[in-house]
């Protein structure tokens, strides 16, 4: 029989045959590639705008998984350029370039902009970034002025390690913890890179993952100066700058979730570690069956979604959901779990409640009877809204007055008291017109309407 250690080799081995790219997707990647720096260069001549661009991200470094290219192409600016003029000129460049595009902002504006290549017609996408072309990555002028540092780092060192980083993504991809957009808050390509470089290969990282405590630290320079306010789980200082978390992104989820799995992985070694979940999205009828076995009240709102990137969207959406699930808690109610989710133009806001109908009564406990100035003012504030004596009892030595509930059922506790929550700007903003929110309980929730919804569900009620 093998052992753990051949059967691993064997499954990664495997693997990495599955997700490598070909001799000929690479040719083609760095030919489109060339072509676009090539433009870019000569636009600029014509142009006379003093800039230049580089290949940086995984194209650069032979790191992206089979036929999910993603071709980043940053353009370098001097640093004294005005960080107006870095948008304007930047952008009319990429934008003169390209076959067609979008303009999108993450933390800075960029282009993303689609290729057709020479022979076949294929079409490539590619994020063409303006930056400061800055002396040193942490003399940063814009957020993205570190990129072609690391690039340069890992150009150098990755080499011969490139397949360990495939298995590494490809592990993250499927257990849905790669990317460090606020969506996911997982582990990032270059993150991803650097780990492989510390630890030397994909099954010598998830050893030491199995065993990682909150707050790991990994320097590879051995220069750090970054402390953190003690709540990172990971921190994997950026070895072009000592002051940075490369991980500052990974959520407690994301860092456990990898522990997890590692431990899984390394005990007993499996394909299905490599293989995306295909799921259907969850039925209207499998939905009702669930709240019915569970017992449990689901409710939701939906509102027009701001009209903001992701990046922005998702803290303010989970800032949302926590003031929501405090107002219910505050009104006597109980909830069990909650999410958010955007689909289409919507968000919704998603709460499984334990408690979701109250009587009308509820105890309002005073000052004990022994404490004679406070119980003076207590009797005197409750005299006056009270309508009957026997309202008013003593319980363990404290005077207890009967008080009606403001809500007995948790939608209308939502559909009246919503706005009154500290939603975020433009969470605020959207529910705020007239009928600007729906609250939907049970069976009102459409889930059928738009895929989106059956596929979040479906992980809703999914465990790890
Ligand atoms: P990517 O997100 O494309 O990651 O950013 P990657 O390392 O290439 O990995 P995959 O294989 O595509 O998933 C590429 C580089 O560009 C920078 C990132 O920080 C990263 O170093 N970048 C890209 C920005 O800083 N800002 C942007 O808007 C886009
Ligand atoms: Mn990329
Ligand atoms: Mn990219």
């Amino acid at each position: 029989m093998m052992n753990e250690n051949e059967e691993l080799k064997r499954i990664c081995e495997a693997v990495i045959e599955r997700i490598r790219p070909n001799d000929t997707e690479r040719r083609r990647i760095k030919a489109v590639i060339d072509r676009i720096i090539a433009k870019i260069n000569g636009k600029a001549l014509e142009m006379g705008i003093e800039a230049h661009a580089i290949s940086v991200g995984s194209t650069a470094r032979n790191t992206w998984v089979r036929g999910e290219a993603d071709i980043d192409i940053f353009i370098m600016f001097p640093v004294d350029l005005s960080e107006e003029d870095l948008k304007e000129k930047g952008l009319a460049l990429a934008k003169s370039v390209s076959d067609s595009y979008e303009e999108r902002y993450a933390s800075h504006p960029y282009i993303h902009a689609y290729f057709y290549d020479a022979e076949g017609g294929t079409e490539y996408e590619a994020d063409l970034v303006p930056c400061f072309s800055v002396k040193e990555a942490s003399l940063l002028k814009s957020a993205v002025d570190r990129t072609p540092f690391h690039n340069e780092y890992v150009v150098e060192r990755i080499p011969g390690f490139e397949d360990e980083v495939l298995l590494l993504k490809q592990f993250m991809k499927c257990l849905g913890i790669y990317g460090s957009e606020q969506r996911r808050k997982g582990f990032a390509g270059y993150l991803c890179e650097l780990l492989i470089l510390h630890y030397s290969s994909f099954a010598e990282l998830l050893r030491n993952a199995s065993r990682w405590q909150y707050g790991e630290r990994i320097d590879l320079e051995g220069h750090g100066t970054y402390k953190g306010a003690g709540k990172d789980p990971l921190i994997v200082i950026d070895p072009v700058d000592p002051n940075r978390n490369v991980a500052a992104a990974v959520s407690e989820y994301s860092f456990c979730r990898l522990i997890d799995a590692a431990r899984d992985f390394l005990v007993q070694p499996s394909m299905n570690f490599f293989l995306p979940r295909k799921e259907e999205p969850m039925s209207e009828a499998e939905f009702m069956n669930l709240v019915k076995e569970r017992g449990t009240e689901f409710v939701m709102v939906v509102f027009e979604a701001p009209d903001e990137v992701e990046d922005v969207l998702f803290p303010q959406l989970r800032k949302a959901e926590t003031s929501v699930k405090n107002l219910i808690e505050r009104n006597g109610f109980e909830v069990y779990g909650s999410d958010v989710c955007v689909e289409g133009d919507k968000a919704f806001l998603l709460f499984e409640l334990l408690v979701w109908t109250l009587p009308r009564i509820k105890k309002h406990v005073g000052p004990p009877v022994t404490s004679e100035h406070h119980s003076e003012q207590f009797k005197v504030k409750y005299a006056a809204n009270k309508h009957k004596p026997k309202d008013l009892f003593i319980e363990n030595g404290r005077y207890v007055v009967e008080v009606e509930r403001n809500y007995t059922d948790v939608v209308s506790l939502l559909k009246n008291e919503l706005k009154s929550c500290s939603l975020g700007k433009h969470v605020a903003e959207s529910i705020s017109v007239d009928n600007g929110y729906e609250v939907f309980r049970n069976e009102e929730i459409r889930i059928s309407e738009g895929e989106g919804l059956g596929y979040f569900f479906r992980e809703y009620f999914r465990g790890i």
